[in-house]
């Protein structure tokens, strides 16, 4: 079966080509530049953005993977959650296609894609299913932290989520205190590599509560606090390095704590990780150090599949009607608010 997938749910504009669980194609465009003017994403900005690519990626993505648009069995695009006019540019242009080459049409919930972008691997990436376990998921992004437990494939529930910021916005707002451009995770891990995680002390929000749920917004309130106490040390690029990786190090104790636990107290052998912060070099090695000390097997996220794109959007659509699941209509309309949760 070959998908067409297209994904605009946030600030990256991309459009894949997936055949029999293999990415022949997946462009992304994004829009960092665009938006790190403005510390943050600019909704209608990145609507433009969306409108002027997707016909552009659309060709780029069929031509890379040398598949003429008579050959697209079924037309994917991300349904929610997401920034509405966003959502829509992508959804009602895969609408339009299935429309025209009269194929069926599937709205993809975006952070389900997430949840089984880890099962993907290997140059052209291709999805192992045949290796599928029953597994404990972490999908940190710059909007949701979840903790899901995926008991076989399509079949998961929701343990915990954030209360509050998630890890990526942590990330970012921290970063922005600490005057780094956005977005501000990739640059604290940058910095951090540099650092003394142990310089400073800050909380571990919810690492020994019983429940799964996450909180970090208390953690940049520290932050905060901490930079008003000591004025000048944004002034030492060396202090500057050691409170990114002390930060950094916070966050992470509490994603690779409560997700080990999570699977040890489910009796779960396998973990996976997805979503941009999965990117994070320190989270990426204390998730494999937590799981092999405690013999579990990990799937993280190839880096490629980490941020947002329309791969996963269109492995998740093939597995979808793979396993029976019937299309959606050609006048679904797209679900900015969709929780995982259901
Ligand atoms: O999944 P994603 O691309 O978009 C959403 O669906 O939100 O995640 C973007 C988030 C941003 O908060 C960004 O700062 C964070 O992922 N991120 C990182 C790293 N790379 C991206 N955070 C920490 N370390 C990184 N290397
Ligand atoms: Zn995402």
């Amino acid at each position: 079966m070959t998908v067409l997938a297209l994904e605009t749910s946030c600030d990256e504009t991309s459009a894949a080509i997936v055949r029999d669980g293999r990415v022949l194609a997946n462009v992304v465009s994004s829009q960092i530049r665009l938006h790190a003017d403005y510390g943050g994403v600019v909704p209608e900005l990145a609507t433009r953005e969306h409108l002027r690519n997707l016909p552009v990626l659309t060709r780029a993505a069929l031509r890379d993977a040398g598949v003429e648009s008579r050959a697209v069995d079924a037309v994917a695009a991300t349904r929610g959650p997401g920034l509405p006019n966003a959502l829509m540019i992508g959804l009602k242009s895969a609408q339009a296609i299935a429309f025209a080459l009269d194929r069926p049409f599937v709205g993809v919930h975006h952070h389900e894609a997430h949840l089984y972008s880890p099962w993907a691997s290997g140059t052209p990436l291709r999805a192992e299913f045949e290796a599928f376990q029953p597994n404990v998921s972490l999908i940190a992004s710059g909007g949701h932290t979840l903790l899901v437990r995926v008991r076989a494939e399509l079949d998961h529930i929701v343990l915990g989520s954030t209360l509050d910021d998630a890890a990526g916005e942590c990330f970012d707002k921290t970063a922005k205190l600490i005057g780094l451009p956005y977005p501000g995770g990739p640059e604290m891990d940058r910095l951090a590599e540099g650092g003394n995680a142990r310089a400073f002390d800050f909380p571990r929000p919810l690492l020994h509560d019983a429940g799964d749920d996450f909180s970090f917004s208390g953690l940049k309130t520290s932050v905060r606090y901490f930079l008003q106490k000591h004025p000048g040390l944004l002034d030492d690029p060396q202090r500057v390095r050691d409170l990114c990786a002390s930060v950094q190090a916070a966050i992470v104790e509490v994603l690779v704590g409560k997700t080990v636990r999570a699977a040890e107290r489910l009796g779960v052998r396998c973990v996976t990780a997805s979503g941009g912060v999965t990117c994070n070099r320190a989270l990426r090695r204390q998730l494999e150090a937590a799981c092999a000390a405690s013999g579990l097997t990990l799937r993280l996220a190839d880096a490629r599949l980490c941020t947002d794109n329309a791969a996963m959007i269109g492995l998740l659509a093939e597995r979808e009607l793979l396993h029976g699941t019937a299309p959606d209509s050609l006048d679904a309309e797209i679900a900015p608010g969709w929780s995982l949760a259901g």
